[in-house]
């Protein structure tokens, strides 16, 4: 195994989704090679509980339109805004699903919180691989790095491949800051020194974020540098202290309400995508814990 080299610079599809605000991201070394898909987003509606594909087909026909092969379908978390469509992905691609380590803990915590069905794992079996911090992996000819950046929920990491870095939900563009860190585990000072760590990298380095809220003035983007976030971050630009930004995020966490599909999309995230067991009128369901969270 090689060290990702920060000279390789590696193509980077980043395909938006307007419902949840996500990018799933494709990495590639042009048309013919090997890839990862990053985060992905099934699409889902919560008035109906119905899912489709829409979405991901275009994450389909974009690998599939460069004869691109798939070797990881990777998450750089549970995610609480939407669920992600790797089995969907898996099943029309191929590819390894993975994601950090400490998915385990978040499995734990959920499992109590939902009560869970007693054959629900906590060991991350549900995925192919569990990424440890510092591990490598290939992508072809490219080797990715993991970074575990834990605050915005214990289990989160970043990928390095070449000179790009896929950092989840621990920065967003400059003119928005940060993730929030009042989720069970989540913490504002492991998420100060979790940035610190992305920011610490060399300047030119290319970041590619997982969401964008965009300031009305603004049209979307996810791609900045470590240069541009350190000098404009308007939450950890340097000069921010550890407690002037955990003062900060603890105050703006306060005031905000969660996410629309927070309660499925852990449910089903923790399952590495996977619908819950059916029950026996053949429907699988996700619950609604009453004064719990
Ligand atoms: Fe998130």
């Amino acid at each position: 195994m090689n060290t990702p080299s920060s000279t390789l610079h590696p193509q980077v599809h980043g395909i938006f989704d307007p419902v949840t605000w996500t990018v799933t991201y494709v990495v590639h070394q042009g048309p013919g090679t090997p890839c990862a898909i990053i985060d992905s987003v099934l699409d889902y509606d919560p008035k109906s509980g119905r899912t489709r594909t829409v979405f991901a087909q275009q994450v389909v026909d974009y690998v599939q339109k460069n004869q691109l092969r798939v070797e990881w379908i990777l998450e750089t978390h549970a995610h609480a805004d939407h669920l992600t469509a790797a089995p969907y992905l898996k099943s029309k691609l191929g590819g390894k699903t993975a994601i950090g380590h400490a998915i385990t803990s978040v499995q734990k915590v959920f499992k109590t919180i939902f009560n869970l069905e007693q054959s629900f794992q906590q060991d991350g079996s549900q995925f192919d691989h569990l990424f440890k911090d510092g591990e490598t992996f290939q992508i072809g000819e490219l080797t990715g790095r993991v970074m575990a950046v834990p605050g915005h929920t214990p289990a989160c990491v970043a990928y390095q491949v070449g000179d790009a870095v896929f950092v989840g939900d621990t920065l967003f563009m400059p003119d928005v800051g940060t993730a929030r860190c009042d989720f069970p585990g989540g913490d504002a000072k492991t998420l100060y020194a979790s940035t610190r760590k992305i920011l610490s990298l060399p300047p030119q380095t290319r970041l590619f974020m997982c969401h964008d809220y965009p300031p009305t003035d603004r049209p979307i983007a996810f791609e900045t540098t470590v240069a541009e976030q350190r000098a404009k971050n308007i939450h950890v630009h340097d000069g921010v202290t550890e407690a002037q930004f955990v003062d900060m995020r603890t105050r703006r966490d306060a005031t905000l309400e969660m996410p629309v599909l927070m309660l499925p999309a852990v449910q089903i995230n923790i399952r590495a995508g996977e619908m819950p067991p059916k029950e026996s009128n053949g429907t699988a369901y996700v619950k609604i814990p009453i004064n719990a969270l």
